[in-house]
Parts: structure tokens; C-alpha cells; sequence
């Protein structure tokens, strides 16, 4: 096939402004001096795959602004084909982001275009789908879109999903998904309940919605792989952390391409660790992505 990997997803102008603490209701902080960093969980995740090395394509939508410039040129110098890349119908995504000294965020998003990225879109993209053996998507972008991708996979492609921002899921998406790749946060929301302590538990009750396969992210803990098979612990690597702002779609990007190349899916995960880990040893998401050699000598 042409690519390894195709994302339908979101591109995002990244406002970045570092904070002693947040500011609670009604109260205002002093920050830093604003950045703007490319950045969208979609457009992440294909400037992740690029920048390893992936044959990536990415199904997007960016107003005719400067954000739409600014995520075309992040996208092109790590080649990623944007081609799928629509332009128009709203203003270019934004991310309103604080970032605190431990290097945790706190996001807000103004979806602006990738609000007008339509099932009609996904459908006129028919030649990425069939030239894609994995696809991967996400929530930031409407819910019937992704609908559709799931609809629109190539005979024997497979779907990746990390439901972010998490929101309850139809049968027919869950169905394919292989794997669905949820956090604990996103796990409650997909489930509908507070998932007890034990996360092979949640791992049951994931798969018991459909799912062909399930990754859990733990943090500090590592990751939970599962499937019908069974279930294997993949262990985090320990770094410094200075900015985890997109270090979820690394390695949500970095995983599906890795499953596109045959590897198990526990192999995959922890490759993907890795990615995540190089990530959030440097500022802002796209702008802190890893090459191959860089995740090498980690
Ligand atoms: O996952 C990180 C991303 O979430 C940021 O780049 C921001 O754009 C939001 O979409
Ligand atoms: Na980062």
C-alpha cells in the first residue's frame, strides 16, 4: 500500500502558557509569555508517525488562517502527506493550554474546523482509506465522522482508536476497533461506571463492548495490552518529565504503526512507551516528537 498509516483527526493551534498553578474560579494568574505550537491529537499523530519514519497520511480540516499554515508547515517538514489536509468552513483549531512546573496541562479546545470535518469528507476520501492497512482516529473531531471512518476501512485494514475527549461510543465503532487505547479517565466514560481497582478488570469489561483489542495507559505504571488471548503488562519508562502535552497521541501514533508492521501487540506498546517517554522530555507535542534513532538511544 501507499501509506502505512492514514489519521483522521483534529490539527490544532496550540496557545501555551506556563503556570506556577491554575487559576480556580473567578480568580486570575500571571503565566509566561505565550507560545503557539502546532498541535491537534490528529495532526500529532501524524507528524509522530512521519518523524519515525511511517508513510503517513492525515484526513484533517484547518481554516484559511495563519494556525492553518503553521500546522501545514509542522505537517510538511516531517513529512507528512497532506493531501487529505481540507481547507475552509471555520477558523483553524485551537487549544487554549496551561502547563504547570510538573509538566501536566490542563486544555481547553475550540474545535472551530475540525467541527466541519463531515462524513461527506471521510467518504470523498476513499482512495486514502483503500491505499491505508491501519487507520487511526479520535474524538476531537464529530462523532458521526468518525462514524464514518469506521465504516470506510479497506478490506483487512484495522482501526485504532484513543477516544479523546472521551465520549460514549457506538456498537458499530467499538466493533472494530483493534485496539481501543483509553486512559483511566477515558475507560470511566466508555464504561459508563468507576471502574474498581483492578485495571485487567477493566480490560474485561472494555472487551466485553466489542473491541477486538484494548490498550490500557497506566501512567507511571505502564500499560495493559488485551485481547481475547489474554492480557500482558508493558512497563513505562522513566523520564523526566518537562511537558506531556501530546505524549498520548505519540504514542498512540507510534503503536499503530508498529501493529501496521506485523508486531504483537504487546511488542508494539512498548516501542510506543518509548515514543511517549522521548516526548514529554521537551516542550509543546509536535515540536517534541522523536525520530527512530533519537527513540534508539533513549
Ligand atoms: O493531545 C494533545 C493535544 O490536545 C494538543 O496538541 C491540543 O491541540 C489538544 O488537541
Ligand atoms: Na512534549
Amino acid at each position: 500500500s501507499t501509506y502505512d498509516l492514514l489519521v483522521v483527526g483534529s490539527a490544532n493551534a496550540d496557545l501555551v502558557v506556563a503556570v506556577d498553578r491554575r487559576p480556580g474560579a473567578g480568580e486570575t494568574v500571571l503565566g509566561s509569555d505565550l507560545v503557539v505550537h502546532p498541535g491537534g491529537k490528529g495532526a500529532n499523530q501524524a507528524v509522530a508517525a512521519a518523524r519515525l519514519g511511517a508513510r503517513t497520511a492525515l484526513l484533517a480540516r484547518v481554516g484559511d488562517d495563519g494556525h492553518g499554515q503553521l500546522l501545514r508547515t509542522s505537517m510538511e517538514s516531517s513529512g507528512v502527506d497532506t493531501s487529505g489536509v481540507l481547507v475552509g468552513g471555520a477558523p483553524t483549531g485551537v487549544a487554549l493550554i496551561t502547563v504547570d512546573p510538573s509538566g501536566d496541562n490542563s486544555i481547553v479546545v475550540s474545535p472551530g474546523a475540525n467541527g466541519r470535518l463531515t462524513p461527506d469528507d471521510v467518504r470523498a476520501a476513499r482512495e486514502l482509506f483503500a491505499a491505508a492497512p491501519v487507520v487511526s482516529t479520535l474524538l476531537e473531531i464529530p462523532l458521526d465522522t468518525v462514524a464514518e471512518v469506521a465504516r470506510s476501512l479497506a478490506d483487512g485494514a484495522r482501526l485504532v482508536l484513543n477516544p479523546s475527549p472521551p465520549a460514549p461510543l457506538p456498537d458499530e465503532v467499538l466493533a472494530v476497533c483493534d485496539p481501543l487505547i483509553v486512559n483511566e479517565h477515558e475507560a470511566k466514560v466508555i464504561l459508563g461506571t468507576e471502574p474498581g481497582p483492578d485495571p485487567e478488570e477493566w480490560a474485561r469489561q472494555l472487551l466485553a463492548l466489542g473491541p477486538r483489542s484494548v490498550v490500557i495507559t497506566l501512567g507511571a505504571e505502564g500499560a495493559l495490552v488485551a485481547d481475547a488471548d489474554g492480557s500482558e503488562r508493558v512497563a513505562s519508562v522513566k523520564v523526566k518529565a518537562v511537558d506531556t502535552t501530546g505524549a498520548g497521541d505519540a504514542f498512540t501514533a507510534a503503536l499503530a504503526w508498529r501493529l501496521g508492521t506485523g508486531e504483537r501487540l504487546a511488542d508494539a506498546a512498548a516501542y510506543a512507551a518509548r515514543v511517549g517517554a522521548a516526548a514529554v522530555t521537551k516542550e509543546g507535542a509536535q515540536a517534541s516528537y522523536p525520530t527512530a534513532d533519537e527513540v534508539a538511544t533513549l
